[in-house]
């Protein structure tokens, strides 16, 4: 289309200019890619209409985008970082997730996996602890709950509960070079009667890492890293949803203003007194509903 009016007058690249960037791609395109990339199209030059973003705004955005690339290898995800910081995986889980209440009865709701969540994670006897080193400071809690059938009720045995949480200096063991391999994380499979148990650590609050991008834009928003004390779950049963979750401690600092916007209804949970056990102080019950597929 003409980049002037009846008048002769400059009107800038509007719509016509974003329908023929968007026609351009080949009849071929795969139809999702096409729909994704179609409406990722319109609203960001959109976006960049309505802010009437510069050249110098624009080119301090890819060098963010640049910098987290760089900074990003297999024990840090800064891209996802960044995406956190603006509750994008957030909103994705849930949107990816509103499926599981679609049919019946709902289940454990879902939250955000975040970068430190490992695949090679060993798997422990029910029981036994995923504490390898527990620093001076921490309280160790035992864990235990049974895993049934949202729908039924029915236990689900054979199912994998598989934790990971960061330790008192706010590192997860990737991160930190004192902290032995697999510290503080372990998969657990539930027995006949749908039951896991395992000793852990009461989660405490923690920042994101703050030394690249991701820490730089919270630093231009005047806001702080800090996430509140939660442990990470991912739950897999055969025939069922999978569930990744995290679960909060309700009496932690950060529940309203979490850096990464994961804090849900109905995941907060309470640490109970236990008496009369040498290896742990507290105790958490936390009962896991997985949905059928
Ligand atoms: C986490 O909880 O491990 C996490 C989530 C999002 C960003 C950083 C860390
Ligand atoms: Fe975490």
């Amino acid at each position: 289309g003409s980049l002037q009016n009846g008048d002769g007058q400059y009107q800038g690249l509007g719509q016509d200019f974003t329908k023929h960037v968007i026609a351009s791609m080949g009849e071929d395109t795969n139809p999702r890619l096409r729909q994704i990339l179609a409406s990722f199209i319109q609203h960001i030059h959109d976006f960049a209409r309505e802010v009437d973003l510069t050249t110098d705004e624009w080119m301090a955005g890819v060098q963010m985008i640049n910098w987290a690339g760089q900074m990003s290898n297999d024990r840090r995800n800064e891209g996802q970082l960044l995406c956190d910081v603006i509750g994008l995986e957030s909103l994705v889980d849930d949107i990816t997730n509103r499926v599981a209440t679609r049919n019946g009865n709902p289940g454990t709701a879902t939250a955000i996996l975040g970068p430190f969540w490992r695949a090679d994670t060993p798997v422990r006897a029910n029981g036994s602890t995923i504490v390898t080193k527990c620093p001076d400071d921490g309280e160790v809690a035992l864990m235990h709950g049974q895993v049934t059938c949202s729908n039924t009720g029915k236990p689900l045995a054979n199912t994998s509960v598989d934790v990971w949480q960061a330790s008192t200096n706010g590192l997860y063991e990737q991160q930190d070079a004192d902290q032995p391999e697999h510290n503080l994380r372990g998969k657990f499979m539930t027995d006949e009667e749908g039951r896991y148990s395992f000793y852990c650590l009461r989660p405490t609050p923690y920042p994101v890492p703050s030394d690249g991008p991701a820490g730089k834009l919270l630093g231009l928003l005047h806001r702080h890293p800090y996430r509140p004390a939660h442990i990470h779950l991912i739950v897999q049963a055969e025939g069922f949803q999978s569930v990744t979750t995290q679960i909060f401690d309700e009496s932690s600092k950060y529940l309203d203003d979490d850096s990464v916007f994961a804090v849900k209804d109905g995941l907060t949970v309470k640490f109970a007194d236990r008496k009369g056990d040498p290896k742990a102080s507290l105790e958490l019950e936390y009962n896991i509903k997985l949905v059928p597929t």
